[in-house]
């Protein structure tokens, strides 16, 4: 696929299934979040993989996060939320672990793990993969963040679900662009 076309086209799947992505292809997948745009070389960006199993520990995650900040929730809804570490066979949480003491701002570090994501969703794309960005609460959560590793000030930027689309495909409507490019003159 020409990269003009991954952009174009890319949408977030709907719904994900096995297959994952193979090793060969998650190796590129994270080839191109290692090229994306890193002001001063920081290389903020750091990945966990969740596969196989592992996935029911992400999911005791959210579901404790879930309870501990709405502690009136129902049985069901903790189902509901260890479920979605299994909407997808393979999962990279992308976190950005800034550096507040050099001269590159926070929120650039913040950004280039974001490009890194972006990246990695495209790479997935043209690979005949697909993928879902997702964040919501946990994704802010200190206790969140300890409980997979991250360090206090890490910023998970988002929970990257990997697999094979699968159901209806979602269209790739693209909004309107044109009302909100300006020139200066
Ligand atoms: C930082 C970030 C966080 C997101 N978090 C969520 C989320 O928690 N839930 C959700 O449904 N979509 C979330 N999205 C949006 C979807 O990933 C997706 O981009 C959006 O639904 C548009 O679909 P498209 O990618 O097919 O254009 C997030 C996107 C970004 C960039």
């Amino acid at each position: 696929m020409q990269a003009i076309d991954a952009l174009l086209a890319r949408h977030s799947a709907r719904a994900l299934t096995e297959p994952a992505p193979d090793a060969g292809t998650l190796e590129l997948i994270f080839a191109a979040a290692a090229r994306a745009p890193d002001h001063g070389r920081l290389r903020p960006a750091r990945f966990l993989v969740v596969r196989g199993a592992a996935r029911e520990r992400l999911g005791a995650v959210l579901a404790d996060h879930l309870r501990r900040t709405h502690p009136q929730i129902g049985e069901e809804s903790l189902q509901r939320e260890r479920l979605k570490a299994f909407r997808a066979p393979l999962i990279v949480v992308v976190a950005a672990h800034c550096d507040s003491a050099v001269k590159i701002p926070v929120i650039e570090q913040t950004l280039s793990a974001g490009a890194a994501a972006h990246a990695m969703m495209l790479a997935a794309f043209a690979l005949g993969f697909n993928a879902m960005w997702k964040t919501g609460e946990a994704a802010y959560d200190a206790t969140v963040r300890q409980a997979l590793g991250f360090e206090p000030t890490d910023a998970i930027v988002g929970f990257l679900y990997f697999g094979t689309e699968s159901g209806e495909r979602a269209p790739a409507v693209r909004s309107e662009w044109r009302d909100r490019v300006r020139e200066l003159r």
